[in-house]
């Protein structure tokens, strides 16, 4: 059957000027029209991730990145140059008719373009992807991205298919998000893609020399190659009690699910941790209708990585939505008979409480890998190319990557997401360093906060608007360089930082102290480098 389409003048051409993006409809269908120096482009509008409208975002050269957790797409071929998200976006016919711009798009619109994949034409050689989170879920894909025709064994000890983990501390946790909102993939796309799911399978060992993986259930796997990505490892409360009903860590969809079931009888709650997991169950309670109390050791919540200013503006978003805190303190015991009854501080007071949920960190999942040597916390130390040694790649959680001048372990989606991507085309015989720049996003009670760099024992920060303004950024700097950013309300703004981040070219920190248009000074790169390229050619 011949494909329908439906077009539409949807601009003129002096609307745009070089680099502009602009929102047009076709039909019912929205696209993203773009302008670069040689041509219109036009593509689908929104994000594949959690469908962000791109005009949002911020375009350098014919890369636009998405406004809310920086997903990017290469506008001249809708390509998906870095996640989160999984797929690509539609291109459409564009064309200029006298003063017109005319977008031509086929009816009905497809929303997202899968990255063609290589079959599988052999069971030999192997290739396992070991864990099905943010790392696992990428890699094996790009396995198969890279070509490669062998056998794609995903192994995960969790029943379901890879999902959306971030979700499960906010959506999902708050009952705003269904089960089908969780996987990142159908079934059909595994089966489709020759990527074989070995799901519910709890590895006890892998010997990294001997290239075989050992399961509970005493069976064993031979590989040729393997990207071991499995991710954190909650850390359990050491104190009396800690294993009575109704206390929680939250580390899975299903730890998610339960707590969500316990939190619809529970009427208070104790969180012990004030970081990200601990805060954002902490609103996730409350919307079950838990009175909630935040026990923490730290005086400030998140001072240590974000600084006292912006801890404590955390700290009364909470509080402005009813939860309190006890900061400065210890858990020494919880109490009850079979279910928690109440969390005894060391102070010797003791909270009421009917569920407890436990956010005190996660280390690196990496005890039963054997062969290789690891860091001090556990984690795999890898090259740029994210190898660890011949055939063994490592992403997401467990990795010790190169990181400026020394290395560094990120616990970020996104990261987590990129590295997997990174050492599965590598698997399969391509070379690409991982350079990105790190990204992270949280959401504390609705207010969204964006985190492009990284930095640990920063020097000193600059303020771009005050913290706690409607929107503001905060610059972190250590040794006299910007190294990380955080920003509230300013997403095109984080979004050209990280641009600007990743093409080395960041103001001083002198600068930093000034007024700074981050849109502009990419804009101007973009120039710049327009102006190089016609000279040259
Ligand atoms: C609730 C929650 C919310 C989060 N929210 C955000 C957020 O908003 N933004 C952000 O940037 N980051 C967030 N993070 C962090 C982010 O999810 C992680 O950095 C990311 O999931 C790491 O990916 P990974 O693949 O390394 O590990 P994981 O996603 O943890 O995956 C590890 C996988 O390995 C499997 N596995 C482990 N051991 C074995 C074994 N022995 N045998 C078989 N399989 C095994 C596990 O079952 C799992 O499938 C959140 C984390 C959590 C827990
Ligand atoms: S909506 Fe675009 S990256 Fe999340």
């Amino acid at each position: 059957m011949e494909k329908e389409y439906q077009e539409a003048a949807v601009a003129r051409v002096e609307d745009l000027a070089n680099g502009d993006m602009k929102q047009v409809k076709v039909g019912d269908t929205d696209v993203l029209l773009v302008r670069l120096p040689d041509h219109f482009y036009a593509l689908g509008a929104k994000c594949t991730h959690y469908g962000a409208p791109l005009v949002k975002g911020v375009l350098h050269e014919s890369r636009v990145i998405c406004p809310w957790h920086h997903s990017c797409f290469d506008v001249r071929s809708g390509r998906h140059l870095e996640p989160p998200g999984c797929d690509g976006l539609p291109t459409f016919a564009v064309r200029t008719e006298g003063d017109d711009v005319v977008v031509r798009v086929p009816k009905p619109a497809p929303q997202e373009v899968v990255a063609e994949m290589a079959q599988q034409k052999s069971d030999q050689p192997v290739h396992v992807v070991l864990g099905g989170g943010a790392a696992g879920a990428y890699a094996a894909e790009a396995i198969r991205e890279g070509g490669f025709t062998g056998r794609v064994v995903l192994v995960s000890k969790e029943e379901q298919l890879p999902y959306d983990r971030p979700k499960a501390s906010k959506q999902y946790l708050q009952g705003a998000a269904d089960d089908n909102a969780m996987p990142l993939r159908s079934p059909e796309f595994y089966r489709q893609h020759d990527i074989e799911l070995m799901l519910g399978k709890e590895v006890t060992e892998v010997d990294v020399v001997q290239k075989e993986i050992k399961f509970t259930n005493g069976e064993s796997l031979r590989y040729d190659g393997i990207v071991m990505c499995t991710g954190g490892k909650v850390q359990t409360l050491p104190v009396p009690g800690s294993d009575l009903k109704n206390v929680f860590t939250l580390r899975s969809w299903q730890d998610s699910k339960a707590i969500r079931e316990a939190a619809q009888q529970a009427k208070r709650a104790v969180v012990i941790g004030a970081s990200f997991i601990g805060l954002e169950g902490a609103a996730g309670l409350q919307k079950h209708g838990c009175a909630v109390t935040v026990v923490a050791p730290e005086e400030v919540p998140f001072g240590k990585v974000w600084g006292d200013a912006v801890g404590k503006w955390i700290q009364g978003l909470h509080e402005q939505k009813g939860v309190t805190f006890q900061l400065g303190a210890k858990v020494k015991a919880l109490k009850g008979t079979s279910q928690v009854e109440g969390v005894v501080l060391e102070s010797g007071e003791t909270l009421p409480a009917d569920l407890v949920l436990v956010g005190i960190g996660v280390k690196p999942n990496t005890d039963f890998i054997k062969g290789v040597d690891k860091a001090d916390d556990g984690g795999l130390i890898a090259s740029n190319y994210l190898k660890v040694t011949n055939g063994c790649y490592a992403a997401g959680d467990i990795v010790q990557f190169p990181f400026r001048d020394s290395h560094a372990r990120i616990e970020h989606w996104r990261v987590a997401c990129q590295q997997g991507r990174v050492a599965g085309h590598n698997l399969a015989g391509k070379k690409e360093a991982y350079t990105a720049v790190p990204f992270f996003w949280t959401a504390q009670q609705g207010t969204n906060i964006r985190y492009v760099g990284h930095v640990k024992d920063y020097d000193v920060t600059f303020h771009d608007g005050n913290v706690g303004d409607e929107s503001f950024l905060v610059y972190y700097v250590k040794d006299g360089a910007l190294k990380a950013v955080l920003g509230v309300n300013r997403d095109p703004d984080v979004d050209a930082i990280e641009e600007l981040m990743r093409l080395n070219k960041v103001p001083s920190a002198t600068e930093l102290q000034g007024p700074i248009d981050w849109i502009d000074r990419l804009h101007r790169l973009s120039q710049e480098d327009n102006q190089r390229h016609f000279a040259h050619h």
